[in-house]
């Protein structure tokens, strides 16, 4: 059997084809060549660039402010989840004289971590404890608890949040 013809006719092109598919082996032999200029130039640049990146890159280098960032977070979806509901930006809606602002807390007697810790813990009056342990009973949420580091991040992000004026919740 003759093996198929390696130029069969149908490839044959016009020369105006011709030239134009020389044209364009120079156009790609030049964009090979720019590539490999290209990978070369990477390649140099590469590691420097890349420490570059990561050195300048928040991520990789945090300001020093950052975990509190993530706590305000954390404490701001806790109070969103537990406590918004009487404590809306920071206020109270059944007892208006002992709200969240910085005023009433320090005129209650509230203003440290502790104490905040403390009510939130335990309750006091109308306001339901949200301790694991909190005890009586009846003085006590009959909704989710709250562990203890949770009670903390809130007393913190109360705290600060207070200092500020309640900015960040609505
Ligand atoms: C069911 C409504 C309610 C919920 C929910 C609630 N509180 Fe309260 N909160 C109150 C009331 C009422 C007071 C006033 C208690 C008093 O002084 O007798 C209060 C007082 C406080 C105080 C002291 C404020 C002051 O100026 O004396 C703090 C701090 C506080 N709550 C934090 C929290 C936190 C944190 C949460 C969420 C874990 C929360 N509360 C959830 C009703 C609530």
């Amino acid at each position: 059997m003759r093996p198929l013809s390696v130029t069969p006719s149908s490839n044959y092109c016009s020369p105006a084809t011709q030239v134009f598919q020389r044209k364009r082996m120079r156009i790609l032999g030049d964009y090979g060549n720019w590539r490999k200029e290209e990978v070369k130039l990477l390649k140099l640049l590469g590691p420097p660039l890349v420490a570059a990146v990561v050195a300048l890159s928040p991520i990789s280098n945090p300001p020093v402010s950052m975990g509190e960032t993530v706590d305000v977070d954390k404490g701001g979806s806790l109070f969103s989840r537990a406590c918004i509901g009487c404590h809306a930006a920071g206020g109270n809606i059944i007892q208006p004289g002992a709200t969240l602002f910085s005023k009433d807390l320090q005129r209650n007697g509230v203003e440290t971590e502790e104490e905040i810790y403390r009510i939130t813990y335990y309750g006091k009056g109308r306001m339901p404890g949200f301790g694991e342990n909190c005890t009586p009973r009846g003085q006590c949420t009959f909704g989710p608890r709250l562990r203890e580091d949770e009670i903390r991040l809130l007393a913190e992000f109360v705290k600060s949040q207070a200092e500020q004026g309640w900015p960040n919740v609505e």
